[in-house]
């Protein structure tokens, strides 16, 4: 049996590019009856950048309520919220007495910010150490993860080495990164890559009337109506070959070749696509929000199931370092 771990940020709102390319993968991993997924929200590594109360709340519900709209199962799995887990700092001190700080100076995520060091929080510079906890406590096997934190998963490598062979026994089993190199990278409405910080998001959730707002918004060239257009160097006919069939996206290309048919009309078939293959996944999600309690009922069942390995892992490093056990 694998345990599969992976934590995602609460900074905001999913979006088309995090459920493409992070949830629906993620809830494939999980339906493998072989694995068993910890899937948490990473809300103390939001707090290096969200101070606000509400905004915290409303973006943990946001992204709780994603993966269960999805169908991420919890009778098989765990969700659960990183702060309901306080087990998890203590054993951060114990890691960062651990950590070089080469280590964490060389981190992508602090040197991105160096340049403006009044700007770096200390949460900021040992957010590594942080996110070595939420993995090795419950001796994660796999950790599906983008690009961006390979290097954050080899030094969890590292840190659960150093304290294996520091104390001479297996405190934590080594995880590997999964990185999928062909993840799909869904374009954002100006092109670039999705993101919530170049503010391009294409946002499923939201009622019908501002989600066509926001498709409407894909960039376009200014080819004219009657004019055949170039689906191959068209956001919109991306972002609708990332969701039809091969037949769906055949009859589209032809129409883009045929003329006559303008981007409005390829906008109208991209947000009826999005209606007609999210239309479950809205509905729950809508329920959701709509129902934090019931949102709050099921994070607390993954909690308190989650949080009895965190102890058992923490009594066994108190007692492996001299500790009080
Ligand atoms: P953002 O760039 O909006 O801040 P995050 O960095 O929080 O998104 O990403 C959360 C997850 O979603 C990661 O696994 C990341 O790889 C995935 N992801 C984010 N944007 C995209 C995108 N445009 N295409 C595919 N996957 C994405
Ligand atoms: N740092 C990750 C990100 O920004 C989120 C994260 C926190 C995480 N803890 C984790 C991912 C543990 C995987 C495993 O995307």
């Amino acid at each position: 049996m694998a345990r599969i771990l992976t934590g995602i940020q609460s900074s905001g709102k999913p979006h088309l590019g995090n459920i493409l390319g992070a949830i629906l993968p993620g809830i494939k991993l999980s339906e493998n009856p072989a694995n068993e997924s910890f899937f948490f929200i990473a809300d103390w590594h939001s707090m290096t950048t969200i101070k606000d109360a509400q905004t915290r709340i409303d973006n943990v519900n946001a992204v709780a309520a994603a993966w269960l709209a999805f169908g991420f199962d919890t009778d098989k799995n765990f969700l659960y919220r990183q702060s309901a887990i306080p087990e998890l700092t203590e054993i951060t001190w114990y890691l960062s007495c651990f950590t070089p700080y080469p280590m964490l100076a060389n981190a992508h995520s602090f040197k991105d910010k160096a340049d403006k060091l009044s700007d770096v929080n200390a949460g900021l510079f040992t957010y590594p150490v942080l996110m070595t906890a939420d993995i090795i406590t419950f001796d994660a096997n796999l950790v599906p993860v983008g690009k961006d934190q390979k290097q954050h998963l080899e030094m969890a490598r590292d840190i659960a080495g150093t304290l294996n062979r520091h104390y001479n026994q297996e405190l934590f089993a080594l995880p590997d990164a999964q990185i999928d190199e062909q993840v799909m990278v869904v374009p954002g409405i100006d092109g670039q890559k999705m993101s919530k910080s170049y503010g391009n998001t294409i946002d499923i959730f939201q009622p019908d009337k501002a989600l066509r707002k926001n498709i409407m918004k894909v960039i376009t060239d200014s080819t004219p109506l009657e004019d055949p257009k170039d689906p191959d160097n068209d956001v919109t006919f991306k972002l609708y070959s990332l969701l039809a069939s091969q037949e769906q996206i055949a009859a589209l290309r032809a129409q883009y070749l045929g003329g006559n048919f303008g981007y409005g009309h390829a906008k109208q078939a991209l947000f009826e696509l999005v209606l007609e293959k999210f239309e479950g996944p809205r509905q729950r999600y809508f329920h959701y929000m709509e129902n934090p309690a019931e949102l709050d009922a099921v994070l607390r069942k993954g909690e308190e199931k989650v949080r009895v390995l965190a102890k058992q892992k923490l009594v066994l490093l108190r007692k492996a370092m001299g500790y009080v056990a």
